[in-house]
């Protein structure tokens, strides 16, 4: 069966949750085209841009079925530029991305802005001209043990997240986040036992009592001490240098969205606040400049029911492909992948990282089978098995570098 290389500049795939989009795009320029989609409609924005580190970050891809601790099966790719002309530059790009992120929130939305103590007091005092000083809520200390230890000033073990809200008419539903109550910071409480033999603690202070049951839930204050960064080996890794810990961003997204609303990530990365939002039943809006991160954040959301809008890639590798016809199903089979020699030497598949079966149907690619590599399942399948529907039956793959390429068939008595 014939097959040929098509362009396409969306994919639409079906699955579970409320539905969500990715954008690789570039801010500020693509503000006009964010706000006149998504303006007033957003309920709540995480915001985890570069630092100003002044670093470059990678991305560890794990390529083939070969052990992978061998160093043929491992590759570097960059995923984003974290130096800057001057702290100007810096700030102006960072100006831009507040100022769309207010006129993307409704108006009983919320923001939380994470940064480091770097370009924190800017950012503090940037987020109070742009939202507002009255709409602070709050500075949130995320404090983990991981990193170095410094010996000529105290070693840094924390970052910062700026809450702020739109309008005083906010949103934020505590009682989604219960944490348990710690032990040890009741022990100063006198402890008793009520007349139905449940306890509690109780502390008198300003001439008020306070009572707290031990089986009533706590909520965490503004210090959060109990969310560990990632470990080397945390399964939650995708290689993403500075992914966020899925609890978190669940943790925001649950406090600060109800089911069906918006979610929007504006520097998404490896798409672990998308991952959280539709995980929990929200829609999701990630932008991201980076190749590497639409790759990494479309690997995340399988099997999510979201909508895909990238450039096209410039890929030049070629794809043997072949499609058999059963009642009722095709069955697409990837025979081939020969990447461009200056890429690297790969065999069989191993220059691909995903790929899927579906249907072109106008300028979009509709996906009906998904297949990717993991450390879990090296294996990439070989064939995937899709329904008859209308369209035209297409492949894609994404390679380990993160370029898509569409290949249609001829259908079937044409
Ligand atoms: C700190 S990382 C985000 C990590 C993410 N929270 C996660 O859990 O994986 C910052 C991201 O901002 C993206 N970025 C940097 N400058 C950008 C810009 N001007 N427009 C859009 N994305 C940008 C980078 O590509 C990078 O993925």
């Amino acid at each position: 069966m014939q097959v040929w290389r098509c362009d396409c500049a969306r994919e639409v795939h079906l699955g579970s949750g409320a539905g969500g989009l990715l954008l690789q795009r570039s801010l500020p320029e693509c503000a006009d085209e964010l706000l006149r989609r998504f303006g007033g409609q957003v309920q709540t924005i995480y915001l985890d841009p570069p630092f100003n580190t002044g670093e470059r970050f990678d991305m560890k891809m794990r390529v083939g079925e070969a052990d992978w601790r061998s160093s043929r099966a491992r590759l570097t790719l960059p995923a984003y530029d974290d130096r800057w002309p001057s702290e100007t530059a810096y700030l102006d790009m960072m100006r831009g991305a507040l100022t769309l992120a207010h006129g993307l929130l409704r108006e009983d939305g919320t923001i939380f802005l994470h940064i480091d103590a770097r370009m924190h007091a800017h950012l503090r005092l940037m987020m109070d001209e742009i939202f507002g000083a009255e709409h602070f809520l709050n500075e949130i200390i995320w404090a983990y043990q991981t990193g170095g230890r410094a010996l000529k000033h105290f070693s840094r073990k924390h970052d910062i997240i700026l809450f702020y809200a739109k309008s005083r008419k906010y949103f934020f539903n505590i009682r989604a986040v219960p944490v348990p109550r710690a032990e040890n910071r009741s022990n100063h409480m006198r402890r008793c036992v009520d007349a139905d033999g449940r306890t509690y603690r109780t502390i008198r202070s300003g001439g008020r009592e306070y009572v707290y049951y031990d089986d009533e839930p706590a909520y965490p204050g503004d210090v959060w001490d109990d969310v560990s960064h990632l470990q080397q080996k945390d399964p939650q890794r995708t290689g993403y240098d500075t992914q966020k810990p899925f609890k978190l961003l669940e943790r925001i997204v649950l406090c600060a969205s109800r089911p069906g609303d918006l979610v929007c990530d504006l520097f998404c990365g490896s798409g672990t606040t998308l991952d959280a939002a539709a995980r929990n039943g929200r829609r999701f809006l990630g932008v991201d400049r980076s190749l590497t991160a639409q790759t990494v954040s479309r690997k995340r959301l399988l099997g999510c029911k979201m909508e895909l809008e990238a450039p096209p890639s410039d890929v030049k590798a070629r794809v043997f492909a072949s499609m058999a016809v059963g009642i009722g199903f095709y069955t697409v089979h990837l025979d081939g992948y020969e990447i461009e020699p200056e890429r690297g030497n790969f065999e069989g598949l191993d220059a691909v990282d995903q790929w899927s079966a579906g249907f072109l149907r106008g300028d979009a690619f509709h996906p009906y089978a998904n297949a990717a590599r993991s450390k879990q399942r090296p294996r990439l399948p070989d064939a995937l098995e899709i329904p008859v529907l209308s369209g035209t039956p297409c492949l894609e793959t994404v390679d380990v570098f993160g370029r898509r390429a569409y290949h249609c068939f001829a259908q079937q008595g044409r």
